[in-house]
């Protein structure tokens, strides 16, 4: 049996927060309350932290297979752990991309054997993710929670009209990359949000919109959503912390948003208009930056990025914060996650509100280190991530699968 017991801590979800001993059994969250004594349960000291469901990421780039120098599923998987992240959603735009049952089948198998994060993938929309032909739906399905052709858009209105009716009818959503080629950034946004919503409503499916980067794209989502129009959206940390004008002109998909926008965006992030955060984690090797790839590798930096921006800041609530990190997320995906709440997946997060970090070459994880945000203070460290009981990071160090020897090392201590 696999006992652990987090004591007196200071915990926090969507729900609320209140403080006691949180007791996960067997991957689940089994009791919470005060003063439990658990014979033979690994115990870590909760005073003076804050414990909160792990983090859901919809939308991350592990590059594998196909690009090993900028990220693999290992190095993926250590750099969610690190970031407080348990479950992530990994985009089809790999080499060979996620086109076919045996590459998702490749991910899934490679993701078990890590027995680190939880890695859902996602089948992509269009064959090669060239914008032709769609993928065989039904033979993915059983593998994928949705498709996206994430890294450019579907440009053809049928295609993403089939995609949409058929996703559905699999139980499967469909995530947009709303971006046309050959126009100016919101211009490209906000046209193919547009025909999105449409194309949403013409069908009845479920649609998800990604990155969104412009004032007037949310709008259009918030008017489709009061129109009943079946639709979710997310937003990146660095779309809401980063403007063009404090970080240049940083490439990334879409591009940072000019100071007005960019506040704009947090207006209407404050107002509730998206329903996750989503990291769009993106790395790339140092030489492919310098020639232009865009992307930021943001999943190990999202949670102390929006704490010190939004939550000290007196912006938001820790708990509307874990809303958007955990909650949101796990509902779209359709996981028994992002409460902590008995019955639900153990996944948790131990976080030091107080203590701060520079972001340096030595922080991180991941293969890559593509953020414009090295050198920045930031609080809201992640001392431990625990996924389905088991502690996988922990005090700066990635723990292996194994319950009894991450026992060890931490009793060792
Ligand atoms: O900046 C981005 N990088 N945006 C995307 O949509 C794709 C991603 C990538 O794959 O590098």
């Amino acid at each position: 049996m696999n006992l652990l017991l987090i004591r007196n801590v200071r915990v926090v979800d969507a729900q609320g927060e209140w403080r006691g001993d949180v007791a996960i059994r067997d991957g689940v969250f089994a009791a919470l309350g005060r003063d439990f004594s658990w014979p033979g349960a690994l115990v870590l000291d909760g005073e003076g932290r804050t414990f909160l469901p792990g983090f859901v990421d919809l939308h991350a780039h592990f590059r594998d297979p196909g690009f090993p120098k900028k990220e693999d599923l290992q190095t993926g998987s250590w750099a969610a752990a690190h970031g407080g992240f348990t479950a992530v959603s990994v985009m089809a735009n790999t080499n060979p991309p996620c086109d076919s049952p045996d590459v998702a089948r490749y991910i899934l198998e490679k993701a078990r054997s890590l027995g680190l994060v939880e890695i859902y993938p996602v089948g992509a929309i269009t064959v090669g993710l060239r914008g032709e032909k769609l993928t065989d739906f039904p033979a993915l399905a059983p593998f994928v929670w949705a498709f996206s052709d994430d890294g450019k858009g579907v440009e053809r209105a049928d295609l993403m009209a089939q995609a949409l009716r058929l996703a559905t009818s699999l139980g499967k959503r469909i995530l947009s990359h709303p971006e046309f080629s050959g126009l100016e950034r919101d211009l490209a946004e906000e046209l193919m949000v547009e025909r999105d919503l449409h194309l949403a409503q013409a069908t009845g499916g479920f649609l998800h919109l990604q990155h969104l980067s412009s004032p007037r794209s949310v709008e259009m989502v918030q008017k489709a959503k009061a129109a009943g129009v079946p639709v979710t959206a997310e937003v990146t940390p660095h779309h809401l912390c980063l403007s063009r004008e404090a970080f240049g002109e940083y490439a990334v998909n879409p591009p940072l948003p000019r100071e007005e926008a960019r506040l704009a965006l947090v207006r209407a992030f404050l107002r509730g208009a998206f329903e996750a955060v989503a990291t769009d984690h993106a790395p790339h090797t140092a030489q492919d930056k310098a020639q232009g790839a865009p992307g930021i590798s943001g999943i190990e930096t999202a949670f102390p990025l929006l704490f010190t921006n939004f939550v000290r800041q007196g912006l938001l609530s820790l708990s509307e914060l874990s809303r958007y990190l955990s909650l949101g997320p796990a509902r779209i995906m359709g996981l028994r996650k992002g409460l902590v709440r008995v019955g639900y997946d153990g996944d948790g997060v131990l976080v030091e509100e107080d203590e701060s970090f520079v972001v340096d070459e030595n922080f991180f994880f991941s293969k890559s280190r593509n953020t414009p945000i090295v050198g920045t203070r930031l609080w809201g460290r992640i001392w431990a991530t625990i996924r389905r009981g088991v502690v996988i990071f922990w005090n700066g160090h990635v723990l292996g699968r194994d319950y009894d020897d991450h026992r060890q090392v931490i009793q060792k201590s």
